[in-house]
């Protein structure tokens, strides 16, 4: 992390969120957890199983690579709400070598995409006053 030393030095924990590119593999689970739970009727996960692999295999790597960030950077956003709720502070980075994290962290890189790292901790110091653009230049109703 030659750009994110400071960050890595003094946060508390610093979280790396991945893609797992097996994710379709947990849809049997979810669904019989669905069904044990009393909220699918039987039979219908036989054919959303199938119809989530079929999707899968057929979308194209750029695809597959733009669904599993957002799948990804979702959770990561809420971790940061989350966190903050609990009264720690985060920080998005991307700057890490994605190549070299996986197998750093021992996860195999076939099956696990880096996606984004949280700084998490408690605030040294009041975080530093920053700007947003103003609405009206990012928003338009049609
Ligand atoms: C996707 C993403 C990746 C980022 N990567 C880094 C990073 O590697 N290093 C860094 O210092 N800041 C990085 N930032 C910026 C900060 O984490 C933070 O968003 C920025 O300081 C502005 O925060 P604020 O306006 O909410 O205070 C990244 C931000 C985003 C959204």
């Amino acid at each position: 992390m030659p750009n994110d030393v400071h960050q890595n030095e003094t946060a508390s924990a610093l979280i790396v969120f991945f893609a797992d590119l097996q994710a379709a593999d947990n849809a049997q689970f979810i669904f019989d957890q669905t069904k044990a739970a009393g909220l699918l009727p039987a039979g219908v996960d036989e054919r959303y199983v199938t119809m989530i692999q079929t999707i899968y295999q057929q979308m194209s790597a750029a695809d597959l690579r733009n669904s599993f960030t957002l799948d990804t950077a979702l959770p990561a956003m809420q971790f940061m709400l989350v966190a903050r709720a609990h009264g720690f502070e985060t920080g998005p980075m991307t700057g890490f070598d994605h190549e070299k994290i996986g197998s750093v962290l021992g996860m195999a890189p076939e099956r696990y995409v880096p996606i984004i790292m949280l700084a998490v901790g408690k605030a040294a110091s009041a975080p530093t006053e920053s700007v947003r653009l103003p609405v009206t230049k990012i928003l338009s109703f049609r």
